[in-house]
């Protein structure tokens, strides 16, 4: 291929890749990958400058732009930062800063580059006025109202902090590994897609267009820059601790050095240690210490001089494929599996890793006996990124294709316009469909039946026992006792633990049915919205999509769940073995809307009710329960040892302090 079609070629790709990771939120490479054909493409244009064009996507650094928030253009540009994956580059840049520096001492910071979504912060007289995403570094996105629920960023600054008047501070915001697992678990529970990795995940979050679903997740931020005509410090260290004294999460892994080897000693470091810190990083960042430095190094187009990163490579390894496997979901959903020799990454034996869909098999053109390259980043369940072409020789076997007919019950698969995976449509006898819809069923947060586990409903299911969830109320005792005593014990447990579901709580009998996209959440919404099965079972699209909260895909679910005679027939049986199908009396009485459109926070300890008991009650007579303090407060529920910061912050805000006695009377 001559160099004009190379040079097309990797723009149209990386055009394409820039797309996938900034605006789905979807990246289907590595960074690594996407870093090494930007390279390649930005060392083909040096070379041909008569074949320049200002929208090639080394022409801008990417933007997360979305067009539902308002669109600010940032008072400093935010540049990016030159990176390299490779350590004589950390020396080349070194040298480069001594030289432009005439050979002056200098110093560098070392920093952990935080793999988040950077931010912009402004404060005016000590208060957050407005929160931006990066963008395209010109302009980006406005999240004030989000960012604002971001317990680690502060929203007023302490009185005594003596920060100038203007102000901007610059960081990362971020998803926790522990958090981001917590909500992967939830959705997966849900059938809702999993985001990829925590970047993905802060970045769909702080988008959000809800912000209590943000204010939910828990992320969390760190600031790395200060600007600013009248910033405190004379270097970035300096400016970062003063920072961190107005109350600013800095990275404690910040260091000062006066030496390459000691720059190679924190990346070495850190390569290893990054594995135990609770949010995910991807290299380290390196800063001219002095800001009188940093001026005279100046900067170039896209970045400053006086900066690097130095990115570290995911941990990856190759293997040899030596099937793919075909698993079927609870919704029928059909996942490719790769079989491999087993290898060691990231501390544990990975012998699996997903294909995804066809289109990915396709793309990596896939053969048996193939060398891969699995990867196991920030992502929880390992996955293939690459396969070594050179490695194949005359033992190489067969593409691998995707299969016709499901797996389990041979039934021609169906796939959807629009989406990238193959479904089983037989959803009324395909085994594991069955099977993984009475698992749900009785997992915890649906009936939580715990006596019986995926073992005894696999066995039960193989003895044609159970087929669907009401079954389990038509088990009879000699069906699944044995002649030994002991065994009848366990029976009677497992009798005992289905029988005592029937106390469980409509919205939670309702996210056990297994409607497709209707999670914990959306169930207990629709629970308190419609109150009765049969209500919601009548409802219109129209009706559905009226719920907050209630989008067209889970509307339109509904909807189809609803009109099916099977599932009709489910529900009444069901209905007729006990369960809870409207909210009970209890329930009904307990809730009402004297807290309507009232924003409570809950400060202290109590005497009458734990905290979260008293996060229902709020939610329950239709208030909404936030968790920091600003001027739409409407009120603070406050027990014994109110923290000091927040005593003074309601006082300045004048709001009001209720305990717990006079909540309790509110909403008597
Ligand atoms: S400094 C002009 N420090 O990496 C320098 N950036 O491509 C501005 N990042 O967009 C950035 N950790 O989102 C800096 N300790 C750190 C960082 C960091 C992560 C991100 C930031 C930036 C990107 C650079």
């Amino acid at each position: 291929m001559d160099e004009r079609a190379q040079i097309e070629q990797l723009r149209a790709e990386l055009h394409r890749h820039n797309y996938q990771y900034y605006v789905l939120n979807q990246p289907e490479i590595s960074d690594f990958e996407f870093d090494q054909m930007m390279r390649q493409l930005q060392d083909l244009e040096l070379k041909h400058p008569e074949l320049a064009d200002p929208n090639s996507p080394t022409q801008r650094v990417g933007s997360d732009l979305s067009h539902e928030f308002r669109q600010v253009v940032h008072q400093r540009p935010m540049l990016s930062l030159a990176n390299t994956y490779n350590r004589d580059e950390v020396r080349e840049w070194y040298e480069r800063v001594s030289e432009g520096l005439s050979g002056q001492p200098f110093q560098v910071c070392c920093e952990m580059k935080f793999d988040g979504l950077s931010i912009s912060l402004h404060y005016q007289h000590g208060r957050l006025v407005s929160a931006v995403t990066r963008g395209d570094g010109i302009q980006g996105d406005d999240v004030t109202e989000n960012v604002r629920t971001i317990r680690t960023i502060p929203l007023i600054l302490p009185a005594d902090a003596n920060y100038p008047d203007e102000f901007e501070i610059r960081g990362e915001v971020l998803m926790p590994w522990e958090s981001f697992e917590a909500l992967n678990r939830e959705r997966a529970e849900a059938e809702e897609p999993l985001f990829a990795n925590p970047r993905n995940a802060a970045s769909g979050t702080l988008k959000s267009k809800n912000s209590a679903v943000v204010a939910q997740r828990r992320l969390d931020a760190y600031l790395y820059y200060l600007l600013g005509d009248n910033i405190p410090g004379e270097s970035h260290y300096d400016n970062l601790q003063i920072a961190h004294q107005w109350g600013f999460k800095i990275g404690p892994q910040m260091r000062l050095v006066d030496t390459l080897d000691e720059i190679y000693q924190y990346i070495d470091y850190w390569d290893v240690e990054r594995k135990n810190l609770p949010v995910a990083t991807d290299g380290i960042v390196l800063k001219v210490n002095s800001l009188a430095q940093q001026r005279s190094l100046g900067l170039t187009a896209k970045s400053p001089r006086w900066a690097i990163a130095y990115k570290f490579m995911a941990e990856r390894q190759s293997t040899i494929l030596r099937e793919v496997t075909f698993q079927v979901g609870r919704t029928g959903a059909i996942t490719p599996v790769a079989n491999m020799d087993p290898i060691q990454l990231s501390g544990t034996v990975v012998r699996r890793a997903t294909l995804n869909n066809e289109d990915f098999i396709r793309n990596l053109d896939l053969h048996i006996g193939d060398r891969v390259y699995v990867e196991k980043g920030g992502e929880i369940i390992p996955k293939i990124v690459d396969v070594d072409v050179e490695a194949r020789d005359e033992h190489l076997g067969p593409r691998v294709s995707f299969i016709t007919h499901c797996p389990e019950c041979g039934t021609q698969l169906v796939r959807y316009e629009g989406e990238a995976a193959h479904y089983c449509p037989n959803d009324s006898a395909c085994p594991p469909q069955l099977k993984g819809r009475i698992e749900h069923f009785i997992s915890r947060k649906a009936m939580n039946i715990d006596s019986l586990g995926p073992e005894t409903v696999a066995e039960y299911f193989r003895r044609g026992i159970i087929r669907d969830p009401a079954d389990l109320y038509e088990i009879r005792r000699e069906q699944i006792s044995g002649a030994r005593g002991q065994k009848d014990k366990s029976s009677s447990r497992i009798l005992q633990g289905i029988q005592q579901s029937t106390n469980v709580p409509f919205e939670r009998v309702l996210y056990a049915l297994g409607i497709r996209f209707v999670g914990e959440t959306a169930a207990k919404t629709l629970a308190r919205y419609f109150k009765s099965i049969d209500r919601l079972a009548s409802a219109s699209l129209d009706e559905l999509l009226q719920v907050n909260g209630i989008g067209a895909v889970i509307a339109q679910s509904i909807r189809t769940w609803f009109s099916n005679a099977q599932n009709q027939w489910l529900v009444e049986r069901l209905r007729s073995y006990g369960l809870q199908m409207e909210l009970s009396e209890d329930e009904l009485s307990q809730h009402s809307d004297k807290l309507q459109g009232l924003s409570i926070v809950i400060s202290g300890v109590f005497a009458h009710h734990s905290r979260d008991e008293y996060k229902a009650l709020i939610e329950r007579h239709g208030g909404k329960n936030v968790g920091s303090i600003s001027a739409k407060t409407s009120f603070i529920l406050a027990g014994e040892n109110m923290g000091p910061a927040k005593l003074e912050k309601a006082n300045k805000l004048g709001i009001r302090i209720v305990n717990e006695d006079e909540f309790l009377k509110m909403i008597e």
